[in-house]
């Protein structure tokens, strides 16, 4: 873990060596490198947690038109607010993630690679390419990589322009295509149609820096830690109100609560797990494990002390999807400035349980009728602060609610 005061101990991508992920890779045949890739359960780390093995399986089922190519990409968009747990990884482990992406490239047959950089990173950019340079001089990259006749595979990198939703992976897509930054119809999927419509896989930093853990070190080992459902090992941002904000790195399907205590945190009277787009978890909910079958998240933990008003926290939220809306579908473009208005209504004691049953159903609308995640997912914090914190909201607004005072 490395919090803010200083007092770090080691992540346990530290104790993988460099290459050894991929000397074991390349003795095994692409199907038998995805089985135990499979072997190992290891669920997408960007926050849907779709099984790794699965998307490659169908990236490497899929077929490239004439004189094309399959692609891997790095998504180190990292835009989820409260997320920084990449950054950690692409400053300290380039060469974990560089060399998950030549597993991945190996599995489904790609030649090119692209990691996707978010724009606040740009200052990591030279550090990225001097990785990848060297990477080329020891034959880690470019042709026949690790003397397998016919792998030839490089990595370039691209810079995002500070567009939330370019995170989504077909939005970044058309970011690395040129054009603006919004989300496609999915099907198709990118494994299928994705880069220059090509099939492409399309990874989170961690989950490729663990892909590189699993194969130093065996699918077995991996699976032995967290949960059934939700193996390995976890890097976590944790943020707000506690005594030592920081990464973390804890087994999947640790409790709110431990967490709490490890980070200083016990006093708090809420967890949002999972930035804007996740879930804001009351305290009776901290017993509640951190794992995709239960408080899912890709990493963001941001605490919020007794002081906190959550209305405001709900407000500013919003705000951020307000601003964030790439705009393309009506739910979430016109969804969440009416999520943002009803909470102004309730800073003003304006808004009727009625009209807030109203919104509870305009936020069903978006979560089923968005075209991405973003719309999909931005009314969760909206509705889980509205019931988590009832009491506390309702006790500022001087209209009645339905059925309550
Ligand atoms: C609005 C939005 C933003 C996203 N931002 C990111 C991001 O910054 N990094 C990321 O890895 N995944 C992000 N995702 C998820 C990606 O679409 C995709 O699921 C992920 O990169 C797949 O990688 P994984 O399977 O390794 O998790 C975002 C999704 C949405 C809807
Ligand atoms: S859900 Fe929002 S971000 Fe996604 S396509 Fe629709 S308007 Fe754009």
């Amino acid at each position: 873990m490395i919090p803010r005061d200083g007092k770090r101990t080691p992540l346990t991508f530290e104790s993988i060596t460099p290459g050894a992920g991929l000397t074991a890779a390349l003795k095994l045949s692409r199907a038998d490198l995805i089985a135990e890739l499979a072997a190992s359960k290891l669920r997408g780390r960007g926050g849907a947690g779709f099984p790794t093995a699965t998307k490659w399986n169908l990236a490497a089922a899929a077929r490239v038109q004439e004189g094309q190519h399959k692609y891997v990409v790095c998504n180190a968009d990292e835009g989820e607010p409260g997320t920084f747990k990449d950054r950690v990884l692409l400053l300290d482990h380039a060469d974990l993630v560089f060399e998950g992406m030549t597993i991945a490239a190996r599995a489904i047959g790609a030649r090119k690679g692209i990691l996707y950089l978010r724009a606040e990173y740009i200052y990591m950019r030279r550090l990225l390419e001097a990785e990848l340079i060297q990477r080329r001089e020891a034959g880690l990259l470019g042709s026949a990589i690790g003397g397998l006749e016919g792998f030839d595979f490089d990595i370039a990198i691209r810079m995002g322009a500070g567009a939330y939703v370019c995170g989504e992976e077909t939005a970044l897509i058309e970011s690395l295509e040129g054009n603006r930054g919004e989300p496609r119809n999915r099907p198709p999927f990118p494994v299928d149609t994705g880069f220059l419509r090509q099939p492409t896989v399309v990874n989170n930093v961690e989950t490729l820096a663990a892909v590189a853990a699993i194969f130093a070190k065996g699918a077995a080992w991996f699976r032995a830690i967290g949960s059934e459902q939700s193996t390995g090992f976890k890097l976590f941002s944790v943020s707000g109100d506690c005594e030592r904000p920081g990464v973390y790195e804890f087994p999947f399907a640790i409790t709110i609560a431990d967490l709490l205590s490890q980070v200083g945190g016990t006093n708090a009277k809420a967890v949002q797990v999972g930035g804007a787009s996740g879930t804001c978890l009351p305290a009776s909910e901290f017993g509640r494990r951190l794992a995709f079958e239960d408080a899912a998240t890709g990493g963001s933990i941001i605490v919020f002390g007794p002081g906190r008003d959550m209305l405001l926290v709900a407000k500013n939220f919003m705000e951020f999807f307000v601003e964030e809306s790439c705009g393309q579908c009506t739910p979430c473009r016109m969804g969440n400035v009416k999520l943002l208005e009803g909470i102004e209504m309730l800073e003003r004691g304006e808004c009727s349980s009625a009209y807030l049953s109203e919104l509870f159903g305009l936020c069903e609308t978006m979560q089923l009728a968005s075209k991405c995640g973003l719309g999909q997912s931005s009314p969760n914090a909206f509705l889980s602060i509205m019931h988590g914190f009832r009491n506390e909201i309702m006790g500022r607004s001087p209209v009645p609610m339905r059925g309550e005072r």
